[in-house]
């Protein structure tokens, strides 16, 4: 552990410093236990607190203050103000390991980035803030293991997808609870979109423009108590996809094709707000229009995960000239096949490229937005395709998978959102060829709140598109993949329980409560006609892959059992550390697949399952299949998946509804 730096720095000569070094760490504070808040004037710890981009030695705290969080200045005075730090070893704060202040300038809302360095490697810390006498709820994280290390395992979820007025949050109250390394977030955590009737929540503010605007739609997203709860107990890595700026936008064309000049004004005020409002390291805030977000985390020699902005690079959507919009269902598109268009830029595609030449990661990752592989969307003969995701540029989806076949980096996986639906899909460079080599295994996660695509009608998309495992579009959820030196484990995680249900038996920690312009949650739900839920309905089913794979540039490692992490952490007596109400008593239940789109198939076998938020969860998962033949598994190239699923059920008055819930979407019944 390292040793606590003990300098103090006078109040008065911080504010006087002034300048980018000011708004950093400028000096260690005495450590130890800070005194009960005086209370003045708000709270201005209404939108939480959160933590990103970890790396080995330290991760980036944020916070914001803003005691009425729905006012364009967000409560605060035009001025400079101090917010102190602490980082500790222990959930109650008794051993403060780093501490510092920091300067929230209105200039970025007043919100603060705190970059943590002298952190050990693969631990948890909690920390938090104080600013204007309050102190800011309590948050966890957790640091990277060091570079040269062999982790012997490593869990993270994947979400996308948070229309704030298609439903509650109900999927991060879960992943809150979730023993994990890390969130990766695939983008659309805001929509740009104008309030509309008749869905459980109302965005509160016009379709945002302009800085004023984007700030007050991150603001009234961050007010989510379920969001709020997610970032506090875990750390997020996040990207962004189209809908934090608008919809379907490609580099600086807009949707409904603004003046470049225009949206690029728009672009840098949404590009600056998503900085202010997220846990991101300086080096990827926005000058201008332009924010460098793409970037690697390294998980020792275990795991590489790339993180891709497939919105700023791109060319413009194909076959957009009939002036409609930029993203069209396009058919006799000769254009999305030219090859001297891009997805990624060419920059960054060299970037992800070289960096998969040079790895030495047992799996490795590529975390972007969208679905990877190709979708074709009409039911028999005929061809038609998606303009705005990977398929509107196919040619740059070719580069990667030919690079994969031939410079074979060890086991590629992709991740991805976008499609507020889950889909699981071998990746070939010819789906249709019999017994194409699969280049990659390829997991999409459903939305967290996003009404998903039609179910029926995706379902008969599905006879011409081979390589799909696994598609779902009716549930709200997220992704969560355990992954060791042998194995790649999925769950696609979904819940049906109404958040507003749960916000009413649930516990918050304390000091969270206190959010001050709160806006109204289950009360519009009621307002606007819709359907209760039925009470007590709490479904939760999973499915779970498993890929094998062995790379051509590790060596088999030793399995070997690894401590749990966290351990003692949610047990804790620590007052400032009270996790919300673990997941309800749930039966087992079983459902098998028996090949690719077959459908999941259930069978009960009551038995009280253990919390799906323990470690690493075999316990509930049982294997059906068989491991892939030896020819395959020492290939050097990811294996097809192979069907395992495994689902956990909810008590007794919900047991007709697990695998066909009555309760869709975080928040609407049907
Ligand atoms: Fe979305």
């Amino acid at each position: 552990m390292p040793a606590t730096t003990r300098k103090v720095l006078d109040r008065r000569r911080l504010l006087a410093a002034g300048g980018a070094a000011a708004a950093l760490l400028v000096a260690e504070r005495l450590a130890g236990a800070w005194p009960a808040p005086a209370q003045r004037g708000g709270y201005p710890f209404t939108l939480g607190v959160a933590s990103g981009d970890p790396a080995p030695g330290g991760v980036v705290l944020w916070t914001r203050l803003a005691p009425r969080p729905l006012l364009a200045d967000g409560g605060m005075a035009a001025r400079a103000v101090p917010v102190d730090w602490q980082v500790a070893a222990d959930p109650s704060l008794g051993r403060i390991v780093r501490a510092g202040t920091v300067l929230a300038r209105p200039a970025q809302a007043h919100s603060v980035h705190v970059e943590v360095d002298g952190l050990e490697s693969a631990r948890t810390y909690w920390y938090r803030f104080r600013a204007a006498g309050e102190l800011s709820p309590v948050g966890r994280t957790r640091t990277l293991p060091a570079p040269g290390t062999s982790p012997q395992q490593l869990a993270l979820a994947v979400v996308s997808c948070q229309h704030y007025e298609h439903g509650y949050y109900t999927a991060y109250q879960h992943l809150a609870q979730e023993d994990l390394d890390l969130v990766v977030h695939l983008g659309d955590y805001l929509y740009e979109t104008a309030p509309s009737e008749g869905q459980p929540r109302r965005h509160t503010t016009p379709a945002p423009t302009d800085l004023a605007g984007y700030r007050l739609r991150h603001a009234l997203y961050r007010t989510d108590p379920d969001l709020q709860a997610a970032h506090a107990a875990l750390p997020f890595v996040v990207t962004w996809d189209d809908h934090e700026v608008e919809n379907d936008y490609a580099d600086d064309q807009s949707e409904r094709f603004d003046p470049p000049a225009a949206f690029r004004r728009r672009r840098a005020a949404a590009y600056q707000a998503y900085w202010e409002h997220l846990p991101l390291r300086r080096r990827s805030r926005p000058r201008g229009p332009a924010a460098r977000l793409y970037r690697r985390l390294r998980f020792g020699d275990l795991a590489e995960l790339a993180m891709l902005d497939t919105r700023q690079y791109r060319d413009d959507q194909p076959c957009d000239d009939n002036g409609v919009a930029r993203g069209q269902v396009v058919t006799g598109c000769a254009e999305r096949l030219d090859p001297g268009r891009s997805l990624l830029g060419s920059g960054q595609r060299r970037w992800l490229l070289d960096g998969l030449d040079r790895s030495q990661a047992r799996w490795n990752v590529l975390a972007q937005q969208l679905l990877m592989a190709e979708l074709e969307l009409q039911p028999g003969p005929g061809l038609a395709y998606g303009s705005d995701g990977w398929d509107g540029y196919a040619a740059d989806r070719a580069r990667i998978l030919q690079f994969l076949q031939a410079r074979r980096p060890s086991n590629p996986v992709v991740l991805g959102g976008d499609m507020h639906s889950f889909w699981v899909n071998d990746l070939h460079l010819d789906n249709h060829q019999p017994g194409a080599t699969v280049l990659a295994s390829e997991f999409v996660g459903t939305s967290i709140s996003s009404s998903g695509p039609l179910y029926e009608k995706y379902r008969g998309y599905l006879a011409d598109n081979p390589h799909v495992r696994f598609f779902e579009s009716r549930w709200r959820g997220y992704l969560r993949c355990q992954v060791d030196h042998r194995r790649w484990r999925t769950d696609l995680r979904w819940s049906t329980r109404s958040s507003d249900q749960a916000r009413r038996s649930g516990r918050w920690p304390a000091s969270s409560s206190r959010t001050g312009d709160q806006a109204p949650r289950a009360p519009e739900r009621r307002a606007a006609g819709l359907p209760s839920c039925p009470a007590g309905l709490r479904t939760y089913v999973r499915l779970s892959y498993r890929s094998w794979g062995l790379g051509k540039r590790t060596t088999r490692p030793t399995l070997g059992r690894s401590p749990r992490r966290y351990s003692g952490a949610r047990n804790s007596s620590a007052s400032t550390w009270s996790p919300s109400p673990g997941w309800p008593p749930i039966s087992n239940r079983t459902c098998g697949l028996t090949g690719p789109r077959s459908g999941a198939s259930c069978s009960s076998s009551a038995n009280s399952a253990p919390r799906p938020t323990g470690g690493s969860g075999a316990a509930t998962s049982p294997v059906v299949g068989s491991e892939p033949p030896t020819a395959e598994r020492t290939s050097g190239v990811s294996p097809s998946v192979f069907s395992l699923v495994q689902g956990s059920a909810p008590p007794a008055q919900a047991a007709e509804e697990d695998c066909r819930p009555r309760c869709l979407g975080s928040a609407l019944c049907s």
